[in-house]
């Protein structure tokens, strides 16, 4: 028997908790959440169990809520199926049942369907939320709108929340955006202007959904908790590469629509990926639970990463896909999608601490496994004398040092992070992350799992769970900020044009693809690492292949001619480049070597850069043959190319580089700027008898060679060896080497490459010496050799 006054104590501690709640809830006021879209897939297999989540978290804590559940559907089906989704809700684990199905219920009675259509609709869902307020004699705190529901639909939404559903004053108002934020860079400008025109940047939540996996949201904490250990550590000295992966086993079936207009690297690789990679690569700032302090930082490693070049890639497509389409999307039977549902992508970071270091990112759909993870792999710079079967684990600094956010799936089924122990012992926060237990026989990474400090979270939550939490809480930082979602696709739409008629490699799926989509690279660029097997491609039949032709040696103009199909023909000139510069600096102690700009050179330079160490970089001088009037930063400089292609991977000593001074005194290529003349002086200090030891060329359709352009006298004859000249394409103004200067020199080497140059190599096959109608008919040295390099597109057709 209970002792009469202990009824008594119980009720008045309940009235106490209870005024208390109400006062609390007085406090923070009340929180209405509208998920529009309630009755989709997300919302069913996410959303709404995020939200009870929330309710669940945070009841008790100070605020009261409503949810309203909203769709085009009728009142009665929405509400029929939000009551079935609601039943089907789950508590924590550890959560009493008792305790579960009461909070459950609580929720249900909270939660009511809503049919929004028009924005008169959406004018009667605020006057219920006020009418609720007032009736309750509550505070409002703010509103939650979560847009699941086709972007096409965004800006019709955004007007009716805008005009007639935005809170009172004083409550706050977030909306909560899923991708695709755009399609390129463009599109998602477009979109952004228009969601501008209604919301406040800081009223945005664009959700990544991968920025709420509990791996890739520990990336910071622990980068910041370890920092002591990681300083000296997440460089380029020791960081050998860093893999960002999510490998699919599903495939695009049933989604073709929406797989056809975006692909991977859109719906993968320009947002997960790279959010990841920018939550890896960025500097850390000193307060990392300060969301502005990391948005900035992250916006700092965008702007750092490598324009990524078409060879930056490897694409393929899952046999089946095609016929997916066409049974999906009625198409034809010739009709052949160009759609990549795998991409692995070289990215290069261009700062101090990444130079040189190499991240793969790599996606794919119908792969061997589901699993994604963030691996960074360290350099092993020591050598371990002893027998290896004597090396141990947590010491031996020869075996392979990693550290690993798993993100999920895979051999290990859950979330985690991994720490090789022979680095350090990890420091991780003890109530949400708890060490894994030993599984023997389990290996990752090539070590077992005992080899690694390995932490799993205490209580595997959901990414769409911690993200509700996030937006509920105002943690910025887990969204995309119109800034950082429009410095992303900055960088990936030049690639992605690019890309765009490139023709993906097919593979089987599943294990059967064997080791067909393995990569690897060497310098910038990626390839797969084995040939196409033949029965996959549906290839061009009997067109002659490379091997079946030899280099060619002929003559052109009179002049020795070779050509050869690109690769071949890019490594003879590379070849014959590096014997002209050992003979030069046998003979003086220098190379002079003036290159020009464009894409031609572009695989040279790679090729002199990645395959040509006996070059005698420490002796060469490099000059330009031409410029653009734009400053020497601008990506349309020809020594931006020179730079990204060559220069940051050789060792020329920076006093041997001689751009052209287009940029003086803060302008562009003026005459008073006297630019020219202060080029051709450095010309005639340095290269003795201002004779280059080999001045590379280009040819234009239009017959132009260096800035030299026809019906445009500068630079083709007279005494000035630089000149001004212009250009008939943008930008206009350029600086030259003059052809009597460009005639001085020991050796001129004009190289021609791809189908568009065939009529004008016929053309100049033809004419004599009319330097004003083709200036590259004035090339002939006066004592020096000339040699054309012509690819068999360029010569043969
Ligand atoms: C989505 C993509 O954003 O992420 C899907 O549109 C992909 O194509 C999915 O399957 C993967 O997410 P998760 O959480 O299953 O790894």
């Amino acid at each position: 028997m209970k002792h009469p006054g202990w009824w008594k104590m119980l009720t008045v501690a309940m009235c106490m908790a209870f005024v208390a709640c109400l006062q609390a809830q007085e406090l923070q006021g009340h929180v209405s959440v509208i998920l529009l879209g309630a009755t989709g897939d997300l919302a069913k297999k996410y959303l709404w169990q995020g939200l009870f989540q929330l309710y669940l978290d945070e009841v008790g804590k100070g605020y009261s809520f409503s949810f309203h559940g909203a769709a085009l559907t009728s009142t009665k089906q929405g509400q029929e199926f939000i009551t079935k989704v609601l039943e089907s809700l789950s508590c924590p684990e550890d959560m009493a049942p008792g305790r579960c199905a009461q909070l459950r219920g609580q929720f249900q009675q909270l939660s009511q369907y809503h049919r929004l259509r028009t924005s008169e609709d959406y004018m009667a869902l605020s006057k219920d939320i006020e009418a609720q307020l007032e009736h309750e004699g509550l505070r409002e705190a703010g509103r939650v709108f979560y847009f699941s529901v086709p972007p096409f639909a965004y800006a019709d939404i955004a007007r009716s929340i805008n005009s007639s559903c935005r809170p009172g004053p004083g409550a706050w108002l977030r909306v909560v955006l899923e991708k695709p934020f755009g399609h390129d860079r463009l599109s998602a400008q477009q979109l952004a202007t228009e969601l501008g025109s209604f919301f406040r940047e800081e009223e945005m939540y664009r959700v990544d959904h991968y920025l709420g996996k509990q791996a890739v949201a520990q990336i910071l904490p622990f980068r910041d908790q370890n920092r002591k250990a990681l300083d000296g550590l997440w460089n380029r000295h020791h960081v050998e590469r860093v893999e960002i992966i999510m490998k699919e086993t599903v495939d695009a079936e049933g989604r073709t629509s929406f797989y056809e207009e975006y692909g991977v690297i859109r719906d993968v690789l320009q947002n997960h990926l790279t959010e990841v990679l920018t939550l890896v690569a960025m500097e850390l700032p000193d307060n990392v639970s300060s969301p502005e302090a990391v948005l900035q930082r992250k916006l700092q490693a965008f702007r750092a990463l490598r324009g990524l070049q078409k060879d930056s890639a490897v694409l393929g497509q899952y046999q089946a896909y095609s016929e997916q389409v066409r049974r999906e999307q009625q198409k034809p039977a010739s009709f052949h999608s160009l759609t990549p549902t795998f991409a692995g992508i070289l990215v290069h970071v261009d700062n101090l601490r990444w130079e040189g270091v190499p991240f793969f990112l790599m996606s794919g759909k119908a792969l061997d496994e589901r699993v994604g993870y963030v691996r960074i792999l360290f350099r092993n710079q020591a050598y371990c004398a002893q027998n290896e079967k004597r090396w141990v684990a947590d010491q031996s600094p020869c075996l392979p040092r990693q550290i690993v956010f798993y993100i999920g799936h895979g051999e290990l089924g859950s979330p985690a992070v991994l720490v090789s122990r022979n680095l350090f012992r990890p420091a991780l926060p003890s109530e949400s992350w708890q060490e894994v237990e030993g599984r023997p026989g389990l290996h990752l990474f090539g070590r077992p799992l005992s080899d690694y400090y390995a932490y799993s979270p205490v209580r595997e939550q959901d990414a769409y769970s911690v993200l509700i939490s996030h937006i509920f809480h105002g943690r910025k930082d887990s969204f995309i900020t119109t800034e950082n979602l429009l410095a992303s696709w900055v960088f990936w739409t030049p690639l992605l044009d690019s890309l765009a008629h490139e023709v993906p490699r097919l593979y089987p799926g599943g294990a059967e693809s064997g080791h067909l989509l393995d990569f690897e690279f060497s310098g910038t660029q990626l390839r797969f690492s084995r040939p196409q097997l033949e029965q996959l491609v549906p290839g061009p039949g009997s067109a002659p292949k490379p091997s079946d032709f030899q280099v060619l040696r002929a003559k052109y103009r009179e002049s020795p001619l070779i050509s050869a199909w690109p690769d071949e023909l890019i490594a003879q000139l590379a070849a014959d480049i590096e014997a002209a510069a050992v003979w030069a600096v046998q003979r003086s102690g220098e190379f002079h070597l003036a290159l020009s700009g464009g894409s031609s050179p572009v695989p040279l330079l790679q090729q002199l850069a990645t395959r040509h160490y006996g070059l005698p970089w420490a002796h060469t001088h490099l000059w330009l043959v031409d410029e653009r009037c734009v400053p020497l930063r601008d990506p349309e400089s020809n020594f931006q190319g020179l730079q990204a292609h060559l220069l940051q991977h050789v060792r020329v000593p920076h006093y041997n580089v001689h751009p052209m001074p287009v940029h003086l005194h803060q302008r562009l290529c003026a005459e008073e700027d006297r630019g020219a003349q202060m080029y051709a002086s450095e010309i005639s200090a340095l290269v003795a008898d201002s004779s280059f030891d080999l001045v590379l060329l280009g040819m234009g359709t239009d017959g132009h060679t260096a800035s030299l352009f026809p019906q445009s006298p500068a630079g083709l004859e007279g005494t000035q060896p630089v000149v001004l000249t212009r250009s008939p394409s943008k930008p206009h103004q350029r600086m030259s080497l003059s052809l009597p200067l460009i005639n001085r020199a020991r050796k001129v080497a004009v190289l021609v490459m791809g189908r568009l140059k065939r009529e004008i190599t016929m053309l100049v096959s033809r004419v004599g010496h009319e330097p004003k109608k083709w200036p590259i008919s004035g090339v002939l040295p006066s004592s020096g050799q000339l040699v054309w390099y012509m690819d068999y597109e360029a010569f043969l057709g």
